[in-house]
């Protein structure tokens, strides 16, 4: 086995002190996937809120759900070709540290409060950037082990739920902002089949501590309009189901999803999360709307102080800024987060050159221009 690199993640109490300056994400560039999962570099997946009519049974259409099947390995694909073409237009390279999907940022960021999550993730410097991707094998093999251990008599199916969270989304976005909308088209949003295929997804620059970085990720939508004016900060809403909280245990649990609520919707500059409360059995009852900013801060005042926000940044700042130090070389490495194990390992996978991560078009266009 290669030379191991480890960075600590005991004690947390050392990155609370910290105060690593972030940047406010900015938009760069965007793209969609369509119905069909096709890859479209327009804004055509942009979706609008407009509230649903409730209650809402969320079981409505579970059998005729079209289920995007992710067992294939996209790396960045999508990403570096949104990429290839804002640099064309722009005419220069991009100069950062790090590219990456925001929901490896997402991981990355909650590990200080998240001792129980397992996952794997590849590495590899092209050009003087960090391109950070998920092993798709063990995140595969991962949510096989989770799914034949959920089996509880009695308890919903693992499809189920995740169904429901894609019918919030059905009974609650538009095509088109509210004022094209037809009532008609409002009105028989319960009926509409549930197709997950489609994404929006937006790339942004930002920044933890010394560190830049490019993220892309997908955005439910948006509140009323995305303005054309690139220095107005757009109203991104980001939606979310969860169990209705009857007691302590049930808050507890909450509060510590909300820690994976606003990291998702911090990284990628997300104002506002629209919580869905349902029952055990899939009906939904109450919207609450959530302030993403508001968050940490409400959890540490009024909550049981579970996690720490400040504490996640300056976390993910500290990793990225010794992973730049590990990471100097051509080849592959991987990072590797175990349950309970206290440390980040990082080691090398291959000696030279960039595995399956980055798509040939990419390293033509970087190398040939
Ligand atoms: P909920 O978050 O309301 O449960 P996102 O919230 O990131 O926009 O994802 C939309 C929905 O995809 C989720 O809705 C959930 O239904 C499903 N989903 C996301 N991640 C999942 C995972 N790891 N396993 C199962 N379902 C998931
Ligand atoms: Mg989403
Ligand atoms: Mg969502």
């Amino acid at each position: 086995m290669a030379h191991k690199h480890n960075f600590n993640l005991e004690p947390v109490s050392r990155f609370a002190g910290l105060s690593a300056a972030i940047r406010r994400p900015r938009e760069i560039a965007f793209f969609s996937f369509d119905e069909d999962h096709k890859f479209r570099l327009d804004a055509s997946s942009l979706r609008y809120y407009y509230p649903p009519a409730l209650p809402c049974n969320l079981n409505k259409g579970f059998e005729t759900f079209r289920q995007l099947d992710d067992s294939d390995d996209d790396h960045l694909d999508g990403l570096l070709e949104a990429i290839i073409a804002y640099e064309k237009e722009k005419g220069s390279k991009t100069e950062i540290d790090f590219l990456t999907w925001r929901g490896m940022m997402t991981k990355l960021m909650i590990v200080p409060f998240s001792k129980l999550d397992e996952w794997e993730m590849n590495v590899t410097l092209f050009q003087d950037t960090i391109f950070i991707e998920e092993n798709h094998t063990k995140k595969i093999s991962s949510r096989e082990e989770q799914y034949s251990s959920a089996g509880r008599p009695g308890a919903m199916s693992q499809d189920l739920m995740s169904f429901w969270g894609y019918k919030f989304e059905t009974v609650s976005l538009m095509p088109t902002p509210w004022p094209e909308a037809s009532r008609e088209y409002i009105e028989s949003r319960e009926e509409l089949m549930v197709n997950n295929h489609a994404q929006y997804c937006s790339i942004v620059r930002t920044g933890f501590g010394k560190v830049k970085m490019i993220l892309g990720g997908e955005v439910d939508a948006v509140m009323a309009f995305k303005p054309e004016d690139k220095l107005q900060p757009t109203e991104w809403v980001e939606l979310k189901t969860t169990a209705t909280v009857t007691n302590e245990r049930e808050q507890i649990k909450y509060e510590r999803k909300l820690l994976k609520f606003w990291a998702q919707s911090f990284l990628l500059g997300v104002p506002k999360i629209i919580v869905g409360y349902r029952t055990q059995q899939g009906l939904l009852e109450r919207l609450e709307e959530l302030n993403v900013q508001n968050i940490p801060d409400n959890v540490k005042l009024k909550g049981k102080g579970l996690w720490d926000g400040q504490t996640c940044i300056n976390f993910a700042a500290s990793f990225l800024e010794w992973l730049k130090t590990v990471i100097t070389s051509d080849g592959v490495w991987r990072i590797r987060k175990r349950e309970k194990v206290p440390v980040l390992e990082v080691f090398k996978l291959e000696e030279s050159g960039h595995g399956d991560m980055l798509s040939s078009t990419f390293v033509e266009w970087r190398i040939n221009g």
